[in-house]
C-alpha cells in the first residue's frame, strides 16, 4: 500500500482529501498542528473511511520535526501540502506571520523531501492568484496579477519556490492545484468546514445564519457589473475537489507529469453570484435567510470562474456534484455541528 503524507490533514479540505485517499487504496499518514483544526477529526475520518490515519501534532515551521517525521516514516512516498495559514483579512493583520508560516513550512518540507529521497508533491494553490482576470473562464495561462494580500502573495511566492526547486533536482515532480472557492461537506456530516470564530467566507456565514448563530448576512455589494450586481465566484464541491486530489497523487506516482511542474485549475467552470447562492440555499433548506445589502468589500474582485478543460483533459477529472446538492451538505453539516456543540 502506497503511503501519502497529508500535512494539514485535519483541516478542512485536508480531511475530504484523506478520505477520498484512503477510499482509493492509500494509506494516509497526516501531520497538523492544530492551531485550526481538531484531533477528534482523525476518529471522524476512521468512521467514514473504516481505517485511521496515522497522525502525527507538529508544526511544519520547526525544521528539526519536520526532518523527524520523514526519519520515522520512510514509507511516505507523496506529499500533499495543505498547511497553511488561509484568511485573507488576517493576514494584512499579521503579514509577517503569514509569510513565516506559509513560506517556512514549505521550505522545510523541500529539504526534508529532498534529505529523504520523497519526489512527488500536490501543492494547495488557489485562484487568488489570477487577482481579477482580464478573461473568464480564467486558464491556467492567465496572467499572474500582483496580489492583494500577503496571504495571496505567499500562493504566489510558494509556486515560484517550487518551479526552482526543480531546476537543480529535475525528479521532484510538482502539481500546483489552483482552486477556485471550495465549498459543502462530506455528504456524511462527519467532517465538513470549522471557522473559528465569525466566518470570513460566504458558505459558513450562510449556514450559521440560518441556524440562528448570526443574526444576518450581509451582502457585500450590489452594484458589480453582473447580471444581479452582486459577484461571482465558481463554487466547488469540497468531495470533488478532494478526488482530484487523488487523480494527482496518481499522476505524480507513475510519473505521467511529463512537464515536471504542472499547474491545474479546480473550479467547476461556472460562476453562481452571492444572490443565487442565497436562492439556491433557501430552496435546499426550506428556510427564509435573514440578509441585507452592504457595500463592496476590500480586496474583492468582481468575477472570477474557472476554465476547467484541462484538469478534465489531463487529470480525467470532473466536478459533479451540483451547487445546489453542495449547498444542501453544508447545511446538514452545520445542523450536526450545532447539534453536536462543536464549535
Ligand atoms: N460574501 C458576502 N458576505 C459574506 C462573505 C462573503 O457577500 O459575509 C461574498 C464575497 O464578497 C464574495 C463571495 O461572497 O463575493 C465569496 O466570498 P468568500 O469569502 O466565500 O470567498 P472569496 O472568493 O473572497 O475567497 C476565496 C478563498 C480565499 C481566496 C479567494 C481567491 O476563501 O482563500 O477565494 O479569490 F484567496
Amino acid at each position: 500500500m502506497r503511503t501519502v503524507l497529508v500535512t494539514g490533514g485535519t483541516g478542512y479540505i485536508g480531511s475530504h482529501t484523506v478520505v477520498e485517499l484512503q477510499q482509493a487504496g492509500y494509506r494516509v499518514v497526516i501531520v497538523d498542528d492544530l492551531s485550526n483544526s481538531y484531533a477528534d477529526v482523525v476518529d471522524n475520518i476512521e468512521k467514514i473511511s473504516g481505517q485511521r490515519p496515522g497522525f502525527v501534532k507538529a508544526d511544519l515551521k520547526n525544521r528539526a520535526a519536520t526532518m523527524d517525521l520523514f526519519s520515522s516514516a520512510p514509507e511516505i512516498e507523496a506529499v500533499i501540502h495543505f498547511a497553511a495559514s488561509k484568511a485573507v483579512g488576517e493576514s494584512v493583520e499579521k503579514p509577517v506571520a503569514y509569510y513565516r508560516n506559509n513560506i517556512d513550512s514549505l521550505l522545510n518540507l523541500l529539504e526534508a523531501m529532498q534529505k529523504y529521497g520523497v519526489n512527488h508533491i500536490v501543492f494547495s494553490s488557489s485562484c487568488t492568484v489570477y487577482g481579477e482576470p482580464d478573461q473568464l473562464p480564467v486558464d491556467e495561462n492567465a496572467p499572474i496579477k500582483k496580489a492583494n494580500s500577503p496571504y495571496g502573495n505567499t500562493k504566489q511566492i510558494c509556486e515560484e519556490i517550487l518551479r526552482d526547486a526543480r531546476v537543480p533536482d529535475p525528479d521532484l515532480n510538482v502539481v500546483s492545484l489552483r482552486y477556485f472557492n471550495p465549498i459543502g461537506a462530506h455528504p456524511s456530516a462527519l467532517i465538513g468546514e470549522l471557522p473559528i470564530g465569525v466566518p470570513n467566507n460566504l458558505v459558513p456565514f450562510i449556514t450559521q445564519t440560518a441556524i440562528g448563530i448570526r443574526k444576518e448576512l450581509k451582502v457585500f455589494g450590489d452594484d458589480y457589473n453582473t447580471p444581479d450586481g452582486s459577484a461571482i465566484r465558481d463554487y466547488i464541491n469540497v468531495v470533488d475537489l478532494a478526488k482530484a486530489h487523488v487523480v494527482a497523487i496518481e499522476r505524480l506516482i507513475s510519473e505521467k507529469n511529463k512537464a515536471g511542474f504542472e499547474i491545474f485549475n479546480l473550479g467547476t467552470g461556472r460562476g453562481n453570484s452571492v444572490f443565487e447562492v442565497i436562492k439556491a440555499f433557501e430552496k435546499v433548506s426550506g428556510k427564509k435567510l435573514n440578509y441585507s445589502v452592504t457595500g463592496r468589500r476590500d480586496g474583492d474582485v468582481e468575477q472570477v470562474f474557472a476554465n476547467t478543460d484541462l484538469a478534465n483533459r489531463e487529470l480525467g477529472w470532473k466536478a459533479e456534484k451540483s451547487l445546489e446538492e453542495t449547498l444542501s451538505s453544508a447545511w446538514k453539516w452545520e445542523q450536526h455541528v450545532r447539534t453536536n456543540q462543536k464549535n
